[in-house]
């Protein structure tokens, strides 16, 4: 367990908030595995109707942490990391998924939405998903997913130049479901939330596996792991890395 994920149930509606609001809710090891036991676990709970995902404080979730990634990189074996068992869940899970979002979302806080079935963004959200400027590479299927929902242009802009999206610009491409100001996200995600619950649950969860390639989902995200985990252990990727660290601008001249 760790303190920066707080876990909340309310009649069918289960609420994971990463909670690091200091760091911007980086996620570590730790942290994706609180969350993907308690979506693990919630698959099998009758009295889990929807699954609610949060970031407390003024952004959604700066990404992975920077800083677990350069231990990983060293580490090697990152294939059974906590990320990958997250991710994973994220492309089988059968309960639907909600994702309120304010301020940034950068890397999997990005790409964690294209998993979700009702994402209401705050009028503030800023996507990204720089993996290449990184010297990593797109997770959690998001090269075929996001690709397939704004073409490879935008999504070669957005995952390898590192270009952001607006909240308007994501609602546009049904990368969100509706667009509120930031002070009514609460009211707007509990809204969502409380409809779903109230749903019939094996309709619900029939819908949406039936929307979702599973197959293609999982073999897409088996691809990229293998690809990220020697991006992950590349010399680009630990420039990437330190310079963060280090509060500078990365080099890759060098390269
Ligand atoms: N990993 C580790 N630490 C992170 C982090 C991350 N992904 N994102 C933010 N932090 C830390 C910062 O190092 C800083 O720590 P410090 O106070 O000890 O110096 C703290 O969180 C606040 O971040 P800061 O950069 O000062 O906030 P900001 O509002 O100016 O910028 C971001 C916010 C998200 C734009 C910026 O922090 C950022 O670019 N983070 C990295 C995002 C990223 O590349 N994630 C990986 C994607 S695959």
């Amino acid at each position: 367990m760790t303190e920066h994920v707080t876990i909340a149930q309310d009649g069918g509606v289960l609420t994971l908030t990463m909670n690091r609001p200091d760091k911007k809710n980086a996620l570590t090891n730790a942290m994706y595995g609180a969350m993907a036991d308690a979506i693990e676990s919630a698959q099998d709970d009758k009295a889990v109707r929807v699954i609610v995902i949060r970031g407390a404080g003024e952004m959604f979730c700066a990404g992975n942490d920077i800083g677990d990634f350069m231990v990983a990189a060293t580490k090697g074996n990152v294939h059974e990391a906590n990320v990958f068992r997250f991710i994973r869940l994220l492309g089988t899970g059968a309960k639907p998924l909600i994702a309120g979002v304010q301020g940034r979302a950068v890397g999997i806080g990005t790409t964690m939405l294209l998993h979700c079935d009702y994402v209401v963004l705050a009028d503030d959200a800023k996507l990204t998903a720089p993996f290449a400027t990184l010297g990593l590479v797109p997770e959690a299927a998001s090269s075929r997913l996001l690709t397939a929902l704004i073409g490879h242009q935008r999504a070669f802009a957005m995952m390898a130049m590192g270009d952001p999206m607006s909240a308007h610009e994501a609602a546009a491409v049904g990368l969100g479901s509706e667009v509120c100001q930031p002070d009514e996200l609460d009211e707007a995600v509990n809204a969502a939330a409380k409809h779903i619950a109230g749903l019939p649950p094996g309709a619900v969860q029939a819908t949406k596996a039936l929307m979702r390639d599973r197959e293609m989902i999982a073999a897409t995200m088996e691809t990229e792991i293998k690809v990220f985990g020697e991006r992950l252990q590349s010399a680009e990727a630990r420039e990437a890395f330190t310079a963060f660290m280090e509060k500078r601008a990365p080099d890759f001249s060098q390269f």
